[in-house]
């Protein structure tokens, strides 16, 4: 490395340390988990107002931030695969195939419960209507992927904690090494939306990943501060 690079890189890391140090002067640990609490809340119960986002006029029921992320995943992972269990109006769906379209790559299999008749349509989207956790459902997923496929899985259905831990157990093993398994709405049962959900997508987490190496919860991916998934980004690492 030449000085000059040298001389750069020290200028560089000392502006970077600069900004961590006012950082933490003016919003200390404390009161920035304080805010992010307190603007979860905000943005959470604003939905009742109608302010739903919109994915080409579509309602998609995710907080933008992670859609974000969901991007930054697909065009890091690639996947030849996204499963997503929970569809609604197929926003999400529609979010998802949009950004397979930009990276070239990939289709998407939504489930749900309910069939829908105003969805999108959109040639890489496969609507598949059950219960997520149903032997026949999954039947029906494994036949439309194939062994090499790179998969990617997000659980969006129900949210009640034996449901999602069920969902964990059956799709976490479809996931391939270096993707992501999402666990959507960690946040109810009081972290820190609605305390008295019962146990819920952050407990099903925590009960999962027990003894369990495989996979690891990329923080990264929390990164913007308001996310509906804290914990809920899990990576396969093995
Ligand atoms: C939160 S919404 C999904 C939102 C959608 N992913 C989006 O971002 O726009 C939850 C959906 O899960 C569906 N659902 C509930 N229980 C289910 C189950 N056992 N299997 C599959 N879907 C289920 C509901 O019908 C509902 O449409």
């Amino acid at each position: 490395m030449t000085l000059k690079k040298l001389l750069r890189s020290i200028k560089k890391e000392a502006k970077l340390l600069r900004r961590v140090v006012y950082h933490r002067l003016f919003i200390n640990p404390k009161l920035e988990e304080d805010i992010v609490n307190q603007f979860t809340k905000l943005y959470f119960h604003s939905y009742i107002f109608d302010k739903v986002p919109r994915w080409l006029g579509v309602p998609a029921i995710k907080c933008p931030l992670d859609l974000w992320i969901y991007q930054e995943i697909i065009f890091e992972v690639r996947p030849d695969v996204i499963i997503e269990c929970g569809t609604a109006d197929g926003g999400s769906a529609y979010f998802l195939a949009s950004m397979c379209d930009l990276v070239n790559n990939g289709r998407v299999i939504t489930i749900d419960i309910k069939g829908g008749k105003d969805r999108p349509e959109h040639k890489r989207i496969r609507w598949l209507v059950g219960s997520s956790i149903s032997g026949e459902t999954v039947d029906q997923v494994k036949k439309l992927i194939r062994d090499t496929d790179n998969i990617m899985v997000i659980l969006d259905s129900d949210h009640r904690k034996e449901h999602v831990l069920n969902e964990l157990r059956i799709y976490s093993k479809l996931v391939t090494q270096g993707s992501y398994i999402i666990v959507e709405d960690t946040i109810v049962n009081g972290h820190p939306i609605l305390p008295d959900f019962g146990p819920g997508p952050m407990e099903a987490v925590e009960e999962f990943l027990k003894g369990n190496s495989d996979f690891s919860i990329d923080k990264n991916r929390e990164r913007f501060y308001l996310t509906f998934n804290p914990r809920g980004y899990l990576r396969r690492e093995k």
